[in-house]
């Protein structure tokens, strides 16, 4: 299958259910066409190629006042000759000029997907029939040349864009901005749904319309952050999660974006993805080159869970380490809100050896096993272990937890320096800082030059050798606290804008050689939880801790808002102690197991503390849990109750088979009403001609019934947890299987 055809001046990427064009327009640069439902392939689109001369807006030239290069759809917007939106990249000149005119060279097609050598990317190892489209563009005065990259992943209706600047002038430019794609739209009937929040409350949906000027998101904290994901999708009003048109994007990419959506006095909408041009430069010598990250661009007519379900399987297939992508995610104990910073040896094993019996596998020690760390004002940075906590050292707890038959797996926060260091003493120029002034510290500590290679090269060294003597399965890598003082010595000063790309690409390349070299450690991002969770961390960390917030009510928002851009696979889902840390409430236990199920289950408790009617409960739960291991972490993810609209009352998902005859769905009363209307949970995803078997039902029902009549939903629940506890946050889970023939 051809995933590219190219017509003498217009490209048209075709995948399954979508066409993508543009052309070359009448001066040379590139024009969009058209991004929408799949079109016949055909050698011209003059309905798409009509413009009009539109008033008090400049023309091409004298002689061509129809080309207006400001009334129409750019490829890779350019800024200052007739286009006033915001541009899609802007080149400052030895002469202070900011003028250039990329004007089309040539293209080629390449199978399949390359690589990125220095940032994280799509790849196509399984020969999807992916392919790649590089066009060239090229600036007469300056000879800067840029190469836009399209990768086609037909099956995933999903386009992969990047930007590559090559200075083949003999002047060096520098960069004002670089972003990945431009993408302008004919409309701007639109809303825009984007994922905000803060620490512990990442990732709710904000749904509003588009209206006329600049709406962003996007991040200056050298992370992606908590605040703003560089995930959003526009749909037409009328869109909904089972119908309706909607374009997702995405960014690969951790550090400052910029997600930005212009609606222009034509009512067209440019929508412009990419590294955040604000504290950004970029100085281009001769002969050097600038890679952008990539962004991701999907289209569907079927609703947003058709839109997370096609961006999900790209994901799970073209950018998720291969080896861990279908691999079944171990259930953990993580021992942080159990012990804090207060545990030893004795202490952590007796949690180890009862969470194994209890039916965990993987067992990680956070924060607090190194240096002198006790508490939170110390010691980051010095990778050694606490022998006034662990006397017979980290092998040999390690060694206790494998003789337990469990898996081992240990905290760090590479990126960190602590005041109160060994490595303070020994290398104060490697915390982050601008000479004369004050170094802005946050959760006391600071952080580490990663633009600088021998702080990546030092911390390759002392983590690789802990992975080796420990034997590490697993490392859960956080990182505490944003960039403040953006500043290296390591870089001349016309460099210092680089330095937050520079500081990503250090823990990019960090992250590389410590899975190239140690491929069998499965990796977990954390930044105070959800603070970097984005594709550029997936490609390395196939999963992510989403959240500090381990409350089930809020854990329910969080992880449907987080749904809308990333898989369940990715999300690292605990239950903790009730009253909960982080809001005080006191929700049952099945409650936080039933929303923790729908990601990769962990605990986060003393279990030692736990009666021993909880433990059994824990234990059945973990049962239940492998036994639909698979459907919880890989099963098609449908959203059905947004708990973010309505009363925000009730949330309802469902989890289903790639054959569609198994799945769970769950629904989540958060408060009770008195004498309640009726209410169905109308489930999705199943065979309309295939009868089902639903658990606490006797009769079976067709998949039709099932998904447009609905289940009756009891609504009149009593507490069922003794006089003291509250029937409010209640969970009904649904485990839903196929049966033939006569019962
Ligand atoms: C962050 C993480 C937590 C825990 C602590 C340890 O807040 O998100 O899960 O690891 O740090 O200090």
């Amino acid at each position: 299958m051809m995933a590219i055809l190219v017509q003498t001046d217009l490209f048209h990427l075709q995948t399954d259910h979508s066409s993508y064009l543009f052309h070359v327009m009448a001066n040379g640069e590139l024009g969009q066409l058209y991004y929408g439902a799949k079109l016949h392939a055909q050698a011209a689109y003059p309905e798409l190629t009509q413009s009009e001369p539109h008033g008090a807006t400049p023309a091409w030239k004298l002689d061509t006042p129809n080309f207006q290069p400001g009334s129409e759809k750019q490829e890779y917007g350019s800024f200052g000759k007739g286009d006033f939106r915001d541009p899609a990249y802007q080149v400052l000149a030895p002469d202070g000029s900011r003028i250039s005119e990329l004007v089309y060279r040539d293209y080629r097609i390449i199978a399949g997907k390359q690589r990125l050598t220095d940032l994280p990317s799509t790849f196509d190892d399984t020969h999807d029939d992916a392919e790649t489209l590089v066009v060239t563009l090229q600036d007469a005065v300056s000879q800067l040349v840029v190469e836009l990259a399209y990768t086609v992943f037909p099956h995933q209706d999903v386009i992969v864009r990047s930007s590559r600047f090559v200075n083949q002038g003999d002047q060096p430019v520098v960069l004002n901005r670089a972003l990945s794609a431009d993408l302008d739209l004919p409309d701007a009937d639109y809303d825009l749904l984007q994922f905000s929040g803060s620490w512990a409350r990442e990732r709710h949906l904000v749904r509003t319309p588009l209206r006329s000027g600049i709406q962003s998101v996007g991040s200056l904290r050298g992370a992606s952050s908590h605040q703003q994901n560089p995930g959003i999708i526009l749909a037409r009003p009328q869109t909904n999660e089972d119908q309706g048109t909607a374009y997702g994007f995405n960014l690969v990419y951790s550090g400052n974006f910029l997600d930005q959506v212009e609606v222009d006095h034509l009512r067209t909408t440019r929508v412009l993805l990419g590294i955040n041009p604000t504290e950004f430069g970029w100085y281009l010598a001769p002969d050097q080159d600038f890679q952008t990250p990539e962004a991701i661009l999907s289209y569907t007519d079927g609703g947003l869970n058709q839109l997370s379900q096609q961006m999900g399987q790209c994901y799970q297939q073209h950018l998720v380490n291969p080896r861990f992508a279908q691999q079944p995610r171990p259930v953990l104990i993580n021992n942080w809100e159990g012990t804090y910073f207060d545990f030893d040896e004795t202490k952590l094993l007796a949690i180890a050896q009862q969470a194994h019996d209890l039916g965990v596998e993987l067992f990680v020690l956070d924060d607090g096993w190194f240096g002198k760390r006790n508490d939170d004002t110390t010691s980051l940075g010095d990778w050694d272990v606490n022998l006034a906590k662990l006397p017979q050292g980290l092998d040999h707890l390690s060694q206790q937890v494998h003789g337990l038959g469990m898996q081992f797996g240990l905290w760090f926060e590479p990126e960190m320096i602590s005041l109160a260091s060994h490595l303070y003493d020994q290398h104060p120029d490697w915390l982050v800082r601008t000479p004369g002034r004050q170094a802005t510290p946050s959760r006391n500590q600071f952080v580490l030059d990663m633009a600088n290679p021998a702080v990546v090269d030092f911390l390759f060294t002392k983590i690789d050798g802990i992975i080796k003597a420990a034997q590490l399965d697993y490392i859960k890598w956080d990182m505490n606290r944003n960039i403040t003082e953006a500043f290296t010595p390591t870089l001349p000063a016309n460099r210092q804008l680089e330095f937050m790309h520079r500081y990503m690409l250090g823990v990019y390349q960090l992250y590389a050689r410590l899975t190239q070299a140690h491929p069998q450690v499965l990796f977990e991002s954390c930044a105070s939880g959800g603070g970097r969770f984005d594709l550029g961390m997936m490609a390395y960390a196939p999963q992510a801790w989403t959240s500090d917030d381990t409350d089930a009510i809020e854990r329910l928002r969080i992880q449907y808002g987080t749904s809308y851009a990333y898989p369940q696979a990715m999300m690292g889902a605990h239950v903790s102690a009730v009253p909960n840390d982080q809001t005080g409430r006191i929700t049952p236990l099945s409650t936080r197991a039933a929303v923790a199920y729908f990601g990769d289950l962990g605990y986060e408790l003393d279990v030692t503390q736990c009666s021993a009617e909880e433990k059994a409960q824990i234990k059945e739960q973990i049962t239940f849990y492998q036994q639909h291991r698979e459907l919880f972490q890989q099963g098609t993810f449908y959203r059905i109750d947004n708990p973010f609209t309505g009363d925000r009352n009730v949330g309802s998902w469902i989890v289903v088979s790639a054959d569609q005859r198994h799945a769970v769905a769950a629904r989540y009363q958060i408060l009770n009403e008195p004498n309640p209307a009726y209410s169905r949970l109308k489930l999705r995803g199943l065979l309309a001609d295939q009868r089902y078997l639903v658990s606490g039902r006797e009769q079976p029902l067709y998949g039709d019934e099932l998904m447009h009549a609905g289940l009756f939903i009891p609504q009149q629940l009593q507490s069922t947890m003794g006089v003291e506890q509250s029937a409010d946050f209640s969970a009904q889970l649904l485990v839903i299987d196929a049966v033939d023939g006569q019962l």
